[in-house]
């Protein structure tokens, strides 16, 4: 029986949408009481929440068994004079018919209410694309949020890899775009970003997300010394300034008038032996760092002239 009254109000509910909208023909149903005192909810207070409408009003003269009212399609049944619609969207405008339910009629008021606005929930997800040793794009995904969004707090730190600098920036976004292109970033750099939305009320938040920039070409090595024995060279450098990288390996090349010997070791080693080498020969020796992207410039040459007969070693800067 519940319900068979339930559907037979609500289908009034629908057939009255249209006629509410009139605020002439709602204006004539609020005063309109019934001969004995019926009539539909009076002087009916919508009160927002976020996420919550709350109705309520006072009965008319003659107070119906129950009320139906209806929000968004949803409907509560009550026989006292409030009630509370959970679970809405922040920042929307709700239709709200509010009905007295009498045995055989019912009277219906019409009124609306928007719920508050709210800060937005974090964006869906964010990531970098774009990637170059220099440059990263930072895109971001908002979630579908009823309250517009007017622009985005993102937060960035840095910590370049190959060394011990790190920094931090936060920056507005004006508009609600959804990517920045960030310029100027070292090589080899892992970049943080922390991205929030903001509404009218504030900042939501935030979503993070990180990538590393490409690595580039080391920068020149610089040999620290040489020393000899026998026909052997004992080579050491320190690592370039700027490793813009991980260091795969060195080269230590060993040139003179007729030919180029390479020995290579790896990133990890700043020393090399450099055996069999002639006497009385002229070399130049230089010594260079590659990373994934490739070869550095070679060090400043160092020249050796080694004469045991004379018990001899030159070495000089060229
Ligand atoms: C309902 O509103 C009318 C007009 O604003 C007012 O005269 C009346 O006193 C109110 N009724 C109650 C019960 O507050
Ligand atoms: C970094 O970005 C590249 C695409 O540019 C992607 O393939 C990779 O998965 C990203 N790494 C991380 C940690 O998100
Ligand atoms: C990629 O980055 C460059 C800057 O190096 C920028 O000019 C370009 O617009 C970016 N492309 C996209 C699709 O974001
Ligand atoms: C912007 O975001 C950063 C990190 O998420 C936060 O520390 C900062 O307070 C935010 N700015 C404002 C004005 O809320
Ligand atoms: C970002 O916006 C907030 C609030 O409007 C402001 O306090 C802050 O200074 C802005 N930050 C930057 C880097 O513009
Ligand atoms: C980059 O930084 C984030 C934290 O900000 C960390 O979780 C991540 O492991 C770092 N990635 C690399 C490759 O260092
Ligand atoms: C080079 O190495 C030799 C032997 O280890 C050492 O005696 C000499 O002081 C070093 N020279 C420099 C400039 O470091």
């Amino acid at each position: 029986m519940c319900c068979w009254s339930v559907q037979v109000v609500l289908l009034g509910v629908m057939i009255l949408t249209a006629v509410a909208q009139d605020s002439e023909e709602k204006k004539k149903e609020e005063e309109d009481i019934g001969r004995d005192g019926r009539g539909p909810p009076q002087n009916v207070t919508v009160t927002a929440g976020v996420t919550s409408l709350t109705v309520s009003w006072y009965a008319p003269d003659k107070p119906p068994p129950y009320y139906i009212v209806n929000i968004d399609n949803r409907h509560q049944e009550t026989q006292r004079t409030l009630v509370v619609f959970n679970n809405l969207q922040p920042c929307t405008s709700y239709d709200i018919f509010s009905v007295s339910v009498y045995e055989g009629e019912s009277y219906l008021t019409y009124d609306s209410g928007r719920t508050l606005d709210s800060v937005p929930p974090p964006p869906q997800s964010c990531w970098f694309d774009n990637i170059t040793s220099t440059t990263m794009t930072l895109y971001w995904q908002d979630v579908d949020f009823a309250c517009p969004i007017i622009s985005h707090n993102i937060s960035l730190s840095w910590d370049v890899l190959w060394s011990d600098d790190v920094g931090s920036d936060i920056t507005n976004t004006t508009i609600t775009g959804d990517y920045i292109t960030l310029l100027g970033i070292p090589p080899y750099t892992n970049v943080t970003a922390q991205v929030a939305a903001v509404t009218d009320v504030g900042y939501g938040p935030s979503t993070s997300c990180w990538n590393v920039t490409s690595q580039d070409v080391p920068g020149p090595v610089v040999i620290t010394n040489i020393t000899w024995f026998e026909q052997s060279l004992y080579v050491t450098w320190s690592p370039p300034e700027e490793e813009n990288g991980v260091i795969l390996e060195y080269s230590i090349n060993i040139m003179n008038e007729d030919d180029t010997e390479i020995v290579t070791v790896e990133g990890t080693t700043n020393e090399a032996v450099i055996t069999d080498l002639q006497q009385c020969v002229s070399y130049d020796i230089t010594v260079e760092a590659a990373t994934e992207a490739g070869w550095g410039p070679p060090s400043d040459v160092k020249n050796i002239f080694i004469c045991e007969t004379y018990n001899n070693m030159n070495i000089q800067d060229e």
